[in-house]
């Protein structure tokens, strides 16, 4: 059963694994896309990319074609596999702790499954110390342990994933070498590691861009509360000055992985993770900053308010973690009428950006997709865009 050119994806249908996947079956590789949820595996086996993901239908009707890849909720099919990525969630609780449990029970079931000869990578991102853990759990069936964290761009791993260098590291020789040939079917580069750097690497990284958005969005508040353009600010420091080339724009930084990552790390440091905090206060309080700023302006119970983009960046229907829900849940739970559209993410509530334009008072820009860029906002609507995407000032 078991055979040297077949790969298991765990999390196969999810935002990582399943990008993965057909990137590996491209190179030759019999992929398993397994996972739990059932309504993606069904969409998978019929040629349907379950979530936006740039480049990757036509690639799985491919291999969908030739064989090379399927969907499945049967653990049992890492049997057949030499390769198992582990690609699930790894979520945090409601105190900010990394929720392990999850995670970690998975292994003990997959451990049922393993034998010696098996290379088994861990593709989350995870509580520094995780691997570990999971090396125990796992090693009286098989050694071969590696960490190779996914560092591509939500949304653009088919594109992404062969121009990044790949971390590498693992708890054996063969499980080193073993993944790094795999990953040198795909990658440009691999760069090898101890298994705590590799893990520091991933939350250090997602934390740096956490708080470096955090910096800009604090400058954008500062603004607002001088009635100062950010915008304009922010052209005039990069002009011709290039150590100020790369502050990043303000805007609603959200999704599935920057917070939690960094929470992640600051549970790693006993919680004394000080800019990891202030950032997420800061990127957090973003929607109750707009919503305070305009209650002070105007009476909110006479106005209609409408929240353009869902999404919790441009051009993806992934609300995760979404700041845009987050505003629309707290202008709700004040009684304002509120209207939401999207480009990408579909709801019976949602309706088109020009209706939204048309009849709502005060327009959030939320998401900041490209059709919103040029889009006409008449001189009698209030419209409040962090992203200075429409409104440059
Ligand atoms: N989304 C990104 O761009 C990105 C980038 C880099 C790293 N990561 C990390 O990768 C991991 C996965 O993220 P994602 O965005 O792909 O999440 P996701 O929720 O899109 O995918 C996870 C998948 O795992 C499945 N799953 C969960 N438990 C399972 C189990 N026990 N058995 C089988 N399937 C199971 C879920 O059904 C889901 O389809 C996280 O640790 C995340 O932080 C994500």
């Amino acid at each position: 059963m078991y055979n040297k050119r077949n790969i298991s994806i765990i999390g196969g249908a999810g935002h990582v694994g399943f990008g993965l996947g057909l990137i590996l079956s491209s190179k030759g590789f019999k992929v398993s896309l397994i996972d739990k949820h059932r309504a993606n595996i069904k969409k998978i086996n019929s040629g349907q990319v379950p979530f936006l993901e740039e480049n990757s239908e036509k690639l799985l009707n491919k291999m969908i074609r030739s064989k090379r890849i399927y969907a499945t909720n049967e653990l049992n099919e890492v049997l057949k596999s030499k390769y198992i990525i582990v690609c699930i969630g790894t979520p945090i609780n409601n105190k900010l702790n990394p929720s392990l449990t999850h995670f970690i029970n998975f292994f003990y079931e997959l451990k049922k499954f393993l034998n010696k000869n098996q290379i088994i990578i861990i593709r989350s991102s995870i509580y520094p110390g995780i691997c570990n853990k999971i090396y125990k759990i796992i090693s009286s069936k098989c050694k071969n342990l590696s960490y190779c964290p996914e560092r591509i761009v939500q949304g653009k791993l088919i594109l992404e994933l062969p121009k990044l260098p790949q971390l590498v590291s693992g708890k054996s020789k063969t499980a080193i070498l073993e993944s790094s040939k795999l990953f040198k079917k795909v990658c440009k580069k691999i760069i090898h590691t101890k298994v705590i750097e590799a893990e520091l690497v991933k939350l250090f990284s997602n934390a740096y861009r956490y708080i470096n958005f955090s910096i800009s969005n604090q400058f954008y508040m500062i603004c607002q509360n001088q009635g100062i353009n950010f915008f304009k600010i922010r052209d005039i420091m990069r002009d011709g000055y290039m150590r100020n080339a790369n502050i990043p724009l303000s805007g609603f930084t959200a999704g599935p992985c920057l917070l939690k990552d960094t929470m992640q790390l600051s549970s790693f440091y006993n919680h004394k993770f000080l800019l990891g905090h202030s950032a997420m206060r800061i990127n957090e309080g973003i929607p109750r900053f707009i919503i305070n700023k305009l209650n002070k302006k105007y009476n909110l119970k006479n106005k209609t308010v409408g929240v353009l983009g869902l999404a919790f960046k441009s051009e993806t229907d992934d609300i995760r973690d979404s700041l845009a829900i987050k505003l629309l849940k707290l202008l709700k739970s004040k009684k304002i009428k509120t209207l939401q559209s999207d480009e990408f993410y579909k709801n019976k509530d949602n309706i088109g950006k020009k209706d939204l334009i048309r009849k709502s008072d005060i327009i959030i820009l939320s998401t900041p997709h490209k059709a919103y860029k040029k889009l006409k906002i008449g001189k009698n609507k209030i419209l409040v865009d962090a992203w200075g995407l429409i409104d440059k000032g």
